[in-house]
């Protein structure tokens, strides 16, 4: 092999070295670990809420739950805790202001911060047009909508650590 062609491959091989590093470091600044971070689900006890919720319990997150039915809560409390890690199950009605404020308060003190708000408690109402009242229409709204505006409640700013977001201090993540 000439000197030529021998230089040739050591800069090739240099310049895919390079690239591997790059890519590399690029991944591991976009992976983010959920480990001991505190995550709370509105609508955690079952459906998307509570796979959500296996999938952090398995990732080491501190898991605080709500919904309004307090069976449906124990029940997926007891499944999360075979997971692993460190579950709270809050009753609360999302659309209920003081037990929001509630809500919040008791998982920050419970877990002496509050990172990951995923806002997915909700309703579907299907149903022919002519049957559905307008009590179905306001109550959708006032989950979806008010239960939305959960972030602008007190999420306590002393407990949360900094995570990376492009937005807030912290993630939120709608159903
Ligand atoms: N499944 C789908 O195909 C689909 C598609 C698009 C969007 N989504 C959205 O994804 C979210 C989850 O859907 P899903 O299919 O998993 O629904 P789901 O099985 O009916 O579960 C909804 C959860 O939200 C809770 N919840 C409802 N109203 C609440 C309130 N006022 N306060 C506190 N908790 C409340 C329910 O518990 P309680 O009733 O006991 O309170 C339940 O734990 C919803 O926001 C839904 O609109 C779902």
């Amino acid at each position: 092999m000439d000197q030529f062609t021998k230089r040739t491959m050591a800069y090739a091989g240099a310049g895919l070295g390079a690239l591997w590093i790059v890519k590399e470091l690029t991944r591991q600044k976009r992976s983010f670990s959920f480990k001991g971070k505190t995550v709370l689900i509105t609508g955690g006890a079952r459906g998307l809420g509570l796979v959500t919720a296996r999938h952090l319990a398995k990732a080491g997150a501190n898991l605080a739950i709500c919904s309004r039915d307090i069976k449906a809560l124990e029940k997926a409390r007891n499944e999360l805790l075979q997971v692993g890690g460190r579950v709270l199950a809050i009753p609360c009605d999302v659309t209920n202001r003081v037990q929001v404020e509630s809500l919040i308060s008791t998982v920050a003190s419970h877990f002496g911060r509050l990172d990951v708000l995923i806002n997915n408690a909700g309703i579907i109402e299907v149903g022919p047009m002519q049957e559905m009242r307008f009590e179905d229409y306001d109550e959708a709204m006032n989950t979806h909508f008010w239960g939305a505006s959960l972030r602008h409640h007190r999420c306590p700013s002393p407990f949360a650590a900094p995570v990376p977001s492009t937005h807030h201090q912290y993630r939120f993540f709608r159903g």
